[in-house]
């Protein structure tokens, strides 16, 4: 399973003591790209749960999730 994540972040963002959660004294970063709290884990790596494994995924801004069989360039020669 892979999936396609649109990001539109250009530069790093630091972590401070402010981030680090009340309770756990942690911090959880995302990597599954779905997260509305980005960079940070809000949870919404569950919707993945169900991926197949050799599938690749595009979720959309209402989180409806597709199956992409080929990605196409913009710029891809068409002949
Ligand atoms: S890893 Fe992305 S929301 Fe948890």
């Amino acid at each position: 399973m892979s999936r396609l994540v649109e990001l539109d972040a250009r530069g790093p963002r630091k972590l401070t003591e402010e981030d680090l959660h009340e309770e756990k004294g942690d911090v959880a970063v995302c990597r599954c790209g779905l997260s509305e709290s980005f960079p940070f884990c809000d949870g919404s790596h569950r919707r993945t749960a169900d991926e197949d494994a050799d599938t690749r995924y595009v979720y959309d801004e209402d989180g409806e999730r597709r199956a992409v069989e080929r990605i196409v360039y913009a710029d891809a020669d068409e002949s």
